[in-house]
């Protein structure tokens, strides 16, 4: 059952909440049209997360949530953003690392989906955000550890990614570049190990295999193991 949780926030946004879904951006996806622009729907569990790259996302009392938007917009640097934000409030330091993957100590601390819906013209993007309330099993998942109030941090998330969305793009891949940690660390891409060199303005990877330089976009690459 999906509850309506507009008392618990004073926002534009509309919050909902289920105690057990497949998945959430799954469930917005297939019922966007029943839900205003701006739905938040936050789940205690998924049975069936995924991740990028058709992965599975595992969360056990994790945070766990999906924004609907009809209206385009930077999401993918925006959301990153505002997570990296909201975080610096609760005193963690988190980095971005590129395209939109949150990293704490060295460590994935929160993961991001953002899918669009297409009916031959744009209809909706659902921006998935699953964060780890504790470390993974995994060598490189790291949790917050900490005893948080996670609809505060939706919260101040969601307060954040709406100011982000206001400013220009070149603020924001300003702001993006700042808060990125990938810089000269080695990658792997098509087999290949590069040295990731810089974020240009269109937000694109700039990779080095120390002769020659190639850019990236994140919608064309699959950094499948990275050497982070
Ligand atoms: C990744 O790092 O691969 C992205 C993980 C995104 C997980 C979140 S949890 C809420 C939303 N629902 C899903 O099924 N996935 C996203």
């Amino acid at each position: 059952m999906i509850t309506n949780l507009n008392w618990k926030f004073k926002t534009k946004y509309h919050y909902y909440l289920v105690d057990t879904i497949d998945s959430t951006n799954t469930y917005l996806k297939n019922n966007y049209n029943e839900y205003p622009d701006k739905t938040i729907l936050i789940a205690l569990e998924q049975t069936a997360g995924r991740g990028r790259y058709d992965r599975k996302w595992r969360s056990d009392k994790d945070i766990i949530f999906s924004i609907l938007l009809k209206n385009n917009g930077n999401y993918e640097i925006t959301t990153p953003l505002a997570i990296c934000m909201a975080l610096d409030s609760y005193g963690f330091d988190a980095g971005i690392k590129w395209p939109n993957d949150i990293y704490l100590n060295d460590k994935k601390l929160c993961g991001i989906l953002i899918e669009d819906v297409f009916q031959i013209k744009f209809e909706a993007s659902i921006i998935g955000i699953g964060i780890n309330m504790t470390n993974k099993d995994s060598v490189d998942g790291i949790g917050l550890n900490k005893d948080i109030d996670k609809y505060d941090l939706i919260n101040s998330i969601i307060d954040n990614f709406d100011k982000l969305n206001k400013l220009g793009h070149d603020e924001l891949i300003s702001l993006y570049r700042k808060r990125n940690i990938v810089y000269n660390k080695k990658v792997y891409y098509k087999d290949k190990i590069y040295t990731a060199k810089d974020i240009d303005i269109d937000g694109h990877l700039i990779l080095d295999d120390g002769n020659n330089k190639i850019v990236v976009s994140s919608d064309e690459i699959n950094i499948k193991e990275s050497l982070l």
